[in-house]
């Protein structure tokens, strides 16, 4: 495995697959690897004959009051696991290779629509017009055919499609499912600021998905008052909740039409923001 630092030896090393027209297979990543995000490198080395996996943590997605000087940087380990997994390369650049005519970058991709508006959106001001801007970068830079992301990030994952289709790339993106602990927690590089007593709470998350998604399945189509209902819940299980919302597998607000769903919620469990979702359906008429 390469590791390579600067965009200039970024496309030195490509060099090879290019001439070759091998197909590149992306994986971007803030590292901090886990088995959920091992998960993604395997989907890409599916599907890809060279795989980059970058590792960026992005300070333009980050609001004011965020983790991120706090974010796990973990490059040394990143790299022995990386090297286990049959990647081809480890792009790990700093905040100048990715953002060179300085930062906060003159140009950026800014997210509208109803994606922009719902959700995590109204929460962290300016962090989709953030993750599509590196992403963007990322595409420009690595080329790839495909580029490879955890559905954990429900929202994040429909906003890169949707920027994808908006500026024309050929880019094929591929959502790979959440990876969760025996417990149900979905696996998340915050999972390790939780205390010992938050995180034996912290599967009431998702087990608060389950049930909505129970209800769901049983015919319940009153969507905002199972929606708070399910909140009432999490804040009983001791969570803030910041949102807990049935949408379209779209992210549409649902119909009583509506046969495939996602449950989404974000909430705070101390100081820890933990985001999650469940797809439901299809649904019985
Ligand atoms: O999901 C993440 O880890 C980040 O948002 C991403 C896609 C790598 C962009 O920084």
């Amino acid at each position: 495995m390469h590791l390579v630092r600067t965009v200039s030896e970024l496309h030195a090393t490509l060099q090879p697959w290019r001439a070759a027209r091998e197909a590149i297979a992306l994986v971007p990543t803030m590292g901090n690897l886990h088995a959920g995000h091992l998960c993604l490198m395997e989907t890409a080395r599916a599907v890809g004959e060279c795989v980059v996996v970058s590792v960026f943590v992005n300070p333009l997605q980050f609001g004011p009051g965020e983790d991120f000087e706090k974010y796990p940087r973990t490059l040394a380990a990143d790299r022995v696991l990386l090297e286990k997994t049959g990647v081809n390369v480890l792009f790990a650049p700093t905040v100048q290779d990715l953002y060179p005519g300085g930062y906060p970058p003159a140009t950026a991709v800014s997210v509208h629509g109803p994606l922009a508006e719902i959700l995590c959106a109204p929460f962290r001001p300016g962090h989709f017009d953030g993750v599509a801007t590196v992403v963007n970068i990322l595409f420009n830079l690595v080329t790839p055919a495909v580029a490879v992301f955890g559905e954990k990030d429900y929202q994040q994952l429909a906003i890169i499609r949707q920027m994808v289709a908006d500026f024309g790339s050929s880019v094929r993106v591929v959502g790979v499912p959440t990876l969760r602990e025996p417990d149900g927690l979905a696996m998340s590089s915050r999972n390790q600021y939780l205390s010992a007593e938050e995180r034996r709470r912290a599967p009431r998350l998702i087990e608060t998905l389950n049930w909505a998604g129970e209800q769901l399945n049983a015919g319940r189509r009153d969507f905002a008052v199972l929606a708070e209902e399910a909140c009432v819940r999490l804040t009983g299980a001791g969570f803030k909740p910041q949102y807990l919302d049935i949408r379209a597998r779209d992210l549409a607000p649902p119909t009583t039409g509506t046969r495939m769903f996602v449950v989404l919620a974000a909430a705070y469990l101390g100081r820890t923001r933990l985001i999650d979702n469940l797809s439901i359906g299809p649904v019985l008429p």
